[in-house]
């Protein structure tokens, strides 16, 4: 099995009912083919985990890599893994957008000021802590 996470940005003008479309359907296609995961949406923006047997995982990548609801899709993190870290869900999601106000200790540890997850690009790891840390708290 192997994990991915990557980060993109919402195309203009995109809806939380698109938003909720596209994660019932992710839902659905996932349980199918065995992989699990998160997506987290702040400020225009995505950041997903997913993990699943590789080949399968791939396939997705390409196709949401295409997807015309979002753009700049970055990989930040590709690796093998020997267990599920997200075992539960098929996709978990979090709108994180009033997490300044919800939860500040866990806003102010990862996000910076203009709330870009592009400060992860460089900090792969530090992506992977901030999506665990949803674990507990969705
Ligand atoms: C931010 C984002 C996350 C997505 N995550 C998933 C996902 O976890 N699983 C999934 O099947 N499709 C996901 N999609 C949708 C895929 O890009 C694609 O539309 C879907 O797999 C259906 O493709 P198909 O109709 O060619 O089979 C996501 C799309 C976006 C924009």
């Amino acid at each position: 099995m192997i994990c991915i996470v990557y980060i993109s940005s919402a195309k203009l003008g995109l809806t939380h009912s698109e938003i909720n479309n596209i994660v019932e359907d992710s839902r659905i296609n996932n349980e199918k083919h065995g992989l699990t995961g998160l997506l987290l949406f702040n400020s225009g923006n995505f950041m997903q985990l997913l993990e699943g047997e590789e080949l399968i995982v791939d396939t997705l990548y390409t196709k949401i890599e295409k997807d015309r609801r979002h753009r700049d899709v970055k990989l930040l993190l590709k690796e093998p893994i020997t267990h599920r870290n997200f075992s539960n869900w098929t996709m978990g999601y979090k709108n994180i957008e009033n997490l300044r106000e919800v939860k500040p200790e866990l806003h102010n540890l990862f996000l910076t000021e203009d709330l870009n997850f592009s400060i992860y690009q460089n900090n792969p790891y530090r992506a992977l802590k901030f999506l665990e840390t949803f674990k507990r708290i969705i």
